[in-house]
């Protein structure tokens, strides 16, 4: 019996995205990318391991998962004790504080949680640089959860050199989210099928990686001079240039809904009339909208012309991975 680590991360949305592959193995990206850790969603994850168990035992939620859905994570557990030497099954419970059915991502705060609760139960000590290439190995989202603020992941071409690293933290300047949590739907494609498709087929991919590498460069700069239009304006175009990849793929998918373009317009139209805000979007119908705090009360009862209260949920910069001994 070893000792019960609890780690908790927080979930992060991309500004500069990562969509693509170059080693699915390695969990390589093809381009670099920038987010922001956000403080209202995130995941605590409690790792032993323990001899006198014959399989890893998963919790969710307080639901224990079958061995299909607990697949994902004992290949990642595989990983480390493959790494550590540790030979023993383990048990993990897993509490995900992300709202109820908002359907935004939590593999990179779970894999983050999760990289940094078993490695550390797993005798392994690892710096956050190290943690957050583990992290890489669970989802590619959660190599930047592993950290606070504003964060890069650095594309890198082997496991050593595609880590993230923290761009500021704490961020000392007015910049929030609105996330708009939209009726869940059934995904049309998984992220790692739907970036595998986008490689493999659009015609703009190259365009894409080209972008995006003079998006980052764009976008340090605007995170240094703490300017929200800057930044708002790169991330929304970066956001639009990820779908359009989507509907230029063979065949083509993408994760709008007629309520994800409501909620675009409504951005839209508050820019029209002077507001700055911007929106991004992930694989799925959410819209998160980056906008100033000042803001986020007037924005939200705009947008509450179109959607319930609780579909907007405020929130602000986030911090990096905490991690505990419990006895
Ligand atoms: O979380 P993953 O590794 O399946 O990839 C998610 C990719 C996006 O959320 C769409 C973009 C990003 O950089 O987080």
């Amino acid at each position: 019996m070893t000792t019960t680590v609890t780690a908790k991360a927080h979930t992060n949305i991309a500004l500069v995205k990562y969509w693509g592959k170059k080693d699915a193995q390695l969990m390589l990206p093809q381009n670099g990318s920038i987010s922001l850790t956000l403080d209202k969603f995130y995941t605590q994850t409690s790792v032993i391991f323990d001899n006198q168990l014959e399989q890893d035992q998963i919790t969710f939620n307080g639901q224990t998962l079958t061995a299909s859905k607990a697949q994902r994570i004992s290949r990642f557990l595989d990983l480390v004790r493959q790494r550590s030497g540790q030979s023993a099954a383990a048990k993990v419970v897993t509490e995900n504080h992300v709202p109820t059915s908002a359907g935004l991502a939590s593999s990179a705060s779970g894999f983050a949680a999760l990289a940094a609760a078993a490695s550390r139960a797993a005798d392994m000590q690892l710096d956050n640089t190290a943690l957050s290439r583990l992290a890489r190995r669970g989802s590619g989202s959660a190599t930047r959860s592993i950290f606070g603020g504003f964060v890069e992941w650095h594309a890198g071409h082997d496991d050593a050199s595609s880590y993230a690293e923290c761009l500021q933290d704490p961020v000392d300047w007015d910049v929030q989210m609105i996330a708009v949590v939209l009726k869940k739907t059934q995904k049309p494609i998984s992220s790692t099928a739907g970036m595998a498709r986008v490689v493999a087929t659009s015609p703009y991919y190259p365009a894409w990686v080209q972008t995006a590498n003079q998006d980052l460069v764009a976008m340090r700069r605007a995170i240094q001079a703490r300017d929200l239009t800057t930044l708002g304006e790169i991330a929304e175009t970066n956001a639009m240039r990820m779908h359009a990849l989507n509907l230029s793929a063979k065949p083509a998918f993408n994760y709008f809904t007629a309520e994800t373009l409501t909620a675009i317009q409504a951005v839209n139209d508050l820019r029209a009339n002077g507001i700055t805000c911007y929106y991004t979007l992930d694989a799925g119908p959410n819209v998160k909208i980056i906008c100033a705090g000042h803001d986020t009360a007037m924005i939200t009862r705009e947008l509450s012309r179109y959607f319930d209260s609780e579909q907007l949920i405020v929130a602000k910069p986030g911090p990096g991975i905490t991690i505990s001994e419990n006895d």
